[in-house]
């Protein structure tokens, strides 16, 4: 069985002690756990304590011998990450982007397709302080799940909110998050972009990385849906649990598509991959006549050499007729570069006639700036629905729709 890897950091509030109790838990749940301690923390509880029941070392110093890169490997090390408490003073250190501890360091060189949860704690002054507040609101929208606080007696002798949620609900947001409960929805996503080889040591690639359909994986499956994830070679996967399927070429993700399709029966379709207009049909060098398919690799004395492509057909096109399941959910995507706003709008309408998708994400590559890395509109053969500029905003959307269309939501 899957055994899950939590990494608990745990700050300087007197709610310290409740972080013995979740370890524990956690570890008798079949979970490893490491601890990473702030130097406040170990104020109030000692590592000893954490050390014996994670039966892990304890982690409290960036700067300890040979622990030189802790602050990378731990984060590579986690399915899951999980402050709790998390004190006033770290959640406005991380919003700040502040690195100078082991605890902050973590959190920014955080791989945000993991899940990263903080429960709050402290006194309610500490929480309503807008200082807090607003970097709460940061947090979250960089993708931190702020788990609630709870209200009631605080160990100040006041009444209120900011009290750590009972460590029996922090261990059950974990499971929530990492076991999410099944919705018996199944969402096939093609992720990445495919390759076309020119002999057998090159290629001719797209820039995908498939950060989109990882995220947007991660998010479904975090929503309890049964993820299929078709994705190029080499490209990002998704961190939480799910079936995966490689591809490299054009030829190799129709073929993929044409089994997946007709032999299971998919609900929804998310076609993300960055699919090549065109694949290598000839190469002409100047003393010789090399045709497909390639088995040498191509000489490099030549000063010219000439590269035929043909042209493929849209696969997107043939997804409906694919699928045994006639009702399939497909939802298509565009990446529009330089386009005037009525040629983006022809285009999104002209993939809803070839394709018949229910949905259309129109992906604005020239809008990317340093603050923005994506610009995603999404429509229905009617109208535009939203805009959002991160792909975890878009993922919400997704899961959202295709619920509501299977009458779920
Ligand atoms: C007895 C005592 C209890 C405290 N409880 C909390 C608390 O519950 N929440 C909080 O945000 N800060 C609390 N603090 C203050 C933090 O420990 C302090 O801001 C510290 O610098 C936090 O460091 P850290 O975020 O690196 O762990 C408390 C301080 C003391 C002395």
């Amino acid at each position: 069985m899957l055994k899950y890897k939590v990494l608990l950091k745990i700050t300087g509030s007197i709610a310290a002690y409740k972080s013995a109790y979740l370890t524990s838990k956690l570890v008798q749940n079949g979970y490893d756990v490491k601890v990473v301690m702030s130097e406040s923390a170990q104020k109030f509880i000692g590592a000893t304590t954490f050390e014996a029941i994670s039966n892990n070392q304890v982690y409290t110093d960036m700067f300890a011998p040979r622990e030189a890169l802790s602050h990378i490997s731990l984060m590579k090390w986690a399915d899951l990450v999980i402050v709790a408490p998390a004190s006033a003073n770290t959640i406005n250190h991380f919003a700040s982007g502040d690195g100078n501890s082991l605890i902050t360091a973590l959190f920014l060189a955080h791989d945000f397709n993991k899940p990263y949860l903080i429960a709050p704690a402290m006194n309610t002054k500490m929480y309503m302080h807008p200082a807090t507040q607003n970097s709460i609101r940061t947090l979250k929208e960089w993708g931190v799940k702020i788990l609630d606080s709870d209200n009631g007696y605080l160990a100040c002798g006041d009444t209120g909110v900011g009290k750590l949620l009972e460590p029996d609900i922090i261990f059950e947001e974990i499971e929530k998050t990492l076991k999410p409960k099944k919705k018996n929805i199944s969402v096939l996503i093609t992720s990445g972009g495919t390759k076309e080889n020119i002999d057998d040591v090159r290629f001719i690639a797209n820039i995908s990385t498939g950060n989109t359909g990882a995220a947007i994986a991660n998010h479904l499956i975090s929503d309890g849906f049964d993820i299929t994830f078709l994705h190029a070679k080499d490209s990002t996967l998704p961190k939480l649990d799910c079936h995966k399927v490689e591809y490299f070429s054009f030829s190799d993700l129709n073929n993929e598509l044409k089994k997946l399709l007709s032999q299971n029966n998919f609900d929804a379709i998310i076609h993300l991959a960055a699919v090549s207009d065109y694949s290598v049909s000839e190469i002409k060098l100047l003393d010789e006549n090399y045709s497909l398919p390639l088995s040498k690799k191509m000489k490099s004395e030549e000063e010219t050499i000439e590269l035929k492509l043909k042209k493929n057909f849209k696969i997107i096109e043939r997804l409906k007729s694919y699928s045994s399941n006639k009702n399939i959910i497909l939802l298509g995507f565009k990446l529009v570069s330089g386009n005037s706003e009525s040629e983006k709008i022809n285009s999104v309408n002209a993939l809803f006639t070839n394709t018949q998708s229910d949905y259309v994400v129109l992906n604005d590559f020239s809008n990317r700036s340093q603050s923005v890395q994506s610009n995603f509109r999404i429509f229905t053969n009617e109208k535009e629905l939203n805009k959002v500029e991160s792909s975890l905003e878009l993922a919400k959307i997704i899961s959202n729709l295709i619920l509501k269309k299977k009458g779920i939501k």
